[in-house]
């Protein structure tokens, strides 16, 4: 095997990369026996590439072949103002094994150091490659997720939770006390995120808030319905009641779809009340932080697009 090079991602790699994460991923889950996950092919991937050159302090790295100039590892690079996250991160399987995704990872730990923050990521519980990968690193498994997905009827998810009047709809001048709230509780910030979701320039992002009685506000939760990306999340809230007032009325939003979401398997009574909405289990990750990290003082409910552990 030859060499390749570690290099910024380019908007002439968008394609390319499209390909590689699709390929990747789909080729991993057929491999180990579960079905594909961008059913849709590489043309919906292209929203990865896309969404993490919009979100401000969002960019990729690449793995590029020096013999023959093909891309054979991408990851994904989000600087926020308390941390780095690590987007989807792939490797050709044809280069499976060869140290690529390693070296795709030193690059991003040394942009970490060199700002001096910590490097958060969720990664499957299923994948011991990439587990394995993070934790051979340095990062420490923090919190367990079952992802779950509702098939949500074309009336409607028929749960009416309502939230006392306090579930609405987010407006441009939430971002503030949302980034108060999930300081509060998973002691992260990442305002470039929510003006983004809520301003929604790709036409997929919807964000839904629960005011507090107290002021500020008691949990607020994005989705996003795209071809690669059918997602509810993220969002933080204070309550397992928060948390089920705004999923269902996030789910509401999917009438006819299957949004996949995580919730923490601590919280046993929010996911059994999921189970009574017809919820099931598809798999299972871990959010994992390399360097300092706060103990969730509350619910934490991340999604991997864009990544936010
Ligand atoms: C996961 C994935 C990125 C790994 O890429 P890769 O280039 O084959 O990985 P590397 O060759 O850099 O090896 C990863 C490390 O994990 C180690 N490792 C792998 N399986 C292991 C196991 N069961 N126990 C302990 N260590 C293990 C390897 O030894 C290596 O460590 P080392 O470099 O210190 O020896 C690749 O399999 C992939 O793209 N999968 C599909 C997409 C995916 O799952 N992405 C992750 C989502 S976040």
């Amino acid at each position: 095997m030859g060499d390749y090079a570690i290099r910024a991602m380019e908007a002439r790699d968008r394609l390319e990369v499209a390909e590689l994460v699709c390929l990747s991923t789909n080729y991993w889950y057929q491999a180990h026996g579960h079905p594909p996950i961008f059913t849709a092919g590489p043309a919906t991937t292209t929203f990865h590439f896309d969404v993490y050159h919009a979100l401000p302090g969002s960019s990729g790295i690449v793995a590029e072949d020096s013999a023959t100039g093909r891309l054979i590892g991408s990851c994904f690079r989000h600087i926020r103002p308390t941390h780095v996250s690590l987007g989807i991160m792939n490797v050709h399987p044809n280069h499976f094994g060869r140290g690529v995704a390693g070296a795709l990872l030193r690059s991003i730990l040394a942009t970490a150091e060199e700002l001096g923050r910590p490097v958060r990521l969720v990664s499957s519980g299923m994948n011991l490659d990439s587990y394995s990968l993070y934790t051979r690193a340095g990062f420490v498994p923090r919190c367990a997720y079952q992802d779950m997905f509702v098939a949500v009827p074309a009336g409607g998810v028929g749960v009416s939770l309502g939230g006392g009047g306090r579930v609405r709809e987010a407006r441009p001048d939430d971002v503030a006390r949302m980034a108060a709230l999930e300081m509060e509780i998973s002691g992260i910030r990442r305002e470039g995120d929510y003006g983004h979701f809520i301003e929604n320039p790709e036409g997929v992002w919807h964000v839904t808030v629960m005011e507090s009685p107290r002021g500020g506000l008691d949990g607020f939760l994005v989705s996003c319905a795209h071809p690669g990306c059918n997602m509810v999340g993220p969002g933080v809230m204070r309550t397992d009641d928060a948390c089920a007032a705004l999923l269902a009325a996030e789910l509401d939003r999917h009438r006819g779809r299957s949004p996949v979401f995580l919730l923490p398997v601590e919280h046993n009574n929010l996911v059994r009340q999921v189970y009574g909405w017809g919820g099931r289990n598809c798999e299972m990750h871990f959010s994992q932080v390399r360097g300092a990290f706060t103990p969730y003082r509350g619910i934490n409910m991340p999604t991997f697009m864009p990544e936010t552990g």
